[in-house]
């Protein structure tokens, strides 16, 4: 019987919050031992989050980082960014393990955090102490990690669906990207753009050929082996959904491949991951995924070639909350812990 580690949730009572409470309660290494916010604080988690209501006692207080994290083993920030490096970097010495849910320590080009974030990161330099947490390519560092930079949502899901082009060495010049999104990724705070009358029955595309994921996957597929040459147009949709993202990606790829080359390529590198569905005979739907870990993963080769070049269309889905976000985060945390990576997250999503 191993004994439990001691959890601290920074950012409780958001979106990302309820997701690694959902999952984080029920795991059987971790006790979460105290959640921080600003708002209802003195509250039961339970009043903000309905769904906890009889599964903890858990109380909403605020508290100095440094007090909250003291005899943690482990403490995930679920804070928007900025704040998130502001807090993280008073645990700097602690020894105590970080894990990262915001964009502050993603990017290790200082200029792009400046171009998509704003200026005013008050430690970027600290970005190299941490891991990119994406099992499917930085597993091996993840394990010696104590600083974890969790994934961005539209980053993993997009990332994963080319990255084994880029590390067949078949990734490079322009990739254009069209991904729908639920509601829930842009977090607890009501705003204009998110508002269930505006949104329920739309669709509208937002921060076009901006998202600040655009250097992130850009970085990350670079790592994977695609070349120097490799670019991204990313047009992000809002979709009426609460969680779930589906990917619609465009590359090029050598005419001489067909379909059942890629589809190879695709296999023996996710043969073996434990998260991804390579689907034959259909293509990924939000519904095969929401409240899950699985991500979708589907390919289509175009017929025709021009120029020696072929396109291919791969798809995914995923659940931002959860691959995408929070559940993503833990499995980081159950792999630099040593045990099975999806303790506690392993689990099929609703049907419908
Ligand atoms: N939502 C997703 O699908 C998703 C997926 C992957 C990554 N992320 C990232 O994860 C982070 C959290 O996202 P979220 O969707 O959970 O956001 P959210 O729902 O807006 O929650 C933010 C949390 O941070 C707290 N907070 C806000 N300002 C604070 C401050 N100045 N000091 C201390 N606490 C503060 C909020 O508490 P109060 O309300 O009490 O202030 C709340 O608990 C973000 O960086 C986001 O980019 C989100």
């Amino acid at each position: 019987m191993l004994d439990k580690i001691k959890c601290v949730i920074v950012g409780a009572t958001g979106y990302g919050g309820a997701e690694l409470l959902r999952n984080l309660l029920f795991h059987p290494f971790v006790d979460v031992t105290r959640i921080t916010a600003v708002d209802y604080v003195g509250k039961p988690i339970s009043d903000v989050h309905m769904s906890l209501l009889g599964k903890t006692s858990l109380k909403v207080e605020q508290l100095d980082v440094l007090d909250a994290a003291q005899g943690a083993d482990v403490v995930f920030f679920a804070l928007p960014h900025k704040v998130s490096a502001k807090e993280i970097m008073r645990l700097f010495g602690t020894g105590v393990k970080i894990i990262d849910l915001s964009g502050d320590f993603r990017l290790q080009n200082k200029d792009d955090y400046t171009q998509f974030y704003g200026a005013g990161h008050p430690c970027h330099e600290a970005s190299a102490t941490f891991v990119y947490g994406l099992p499917e390519l930085f597993r091996r560092s993840i394990r010696t990690a104590t600083r974890i930079a969790s994934p961005g949502c539209f980053a993993t899901a997009i990332t994963l669906s080319m990255l084994p082009l880029a590390k067949a060495g078949l990734l490079s010049g322009p990739a254009r990207v069209a991904a729908m999104t639920g509601s829930s990724g842009s977090g607890a705070e009501p705003k204009l753009t998110t508002h269930h009358p505006l949104r329920a029955g739309n669709i509208r595309a937002y921060k076009t050929l901006d998202h600040q994921h655009t250097p992130e996957i850009i970085q990350t597929l670079q790592a994977g082996g695609a070349g120097a040459d490799f670019s991204l147009q990313f047009v992000p949709i809002s979709a009426p959904l609460v969680r779930g993202i589906f990917v619609t990606a465009f590359v090029e790829v050598p005419a001489h491949l067909n379909e059942q080359d890629i589809r190879q390529i695709y296999r023996s590198e996710y043969g073996d991951e434990p998260c991804i569905r390579l689907l034959e005979g259909r293509l990924p739907e939000v519904i095969g995924i929401a409240g899950s870990m699985f991500v979708e993963i589907g390919l289509q080769l175009d017929t025709e070639a021009r120029d020696g070049k072929r396109t291919l269309v791969c798809f995914s889905a995923l659940d931002n909350l959860v691959k995408g976000g929070a559940g993503q985060a833990i499995q980081s945390m159950n792999i630099l812990m040593g045990w099975p990576e999806l303790t506690g997250v392993d689990r099929v999503g609703l049907w419908p």
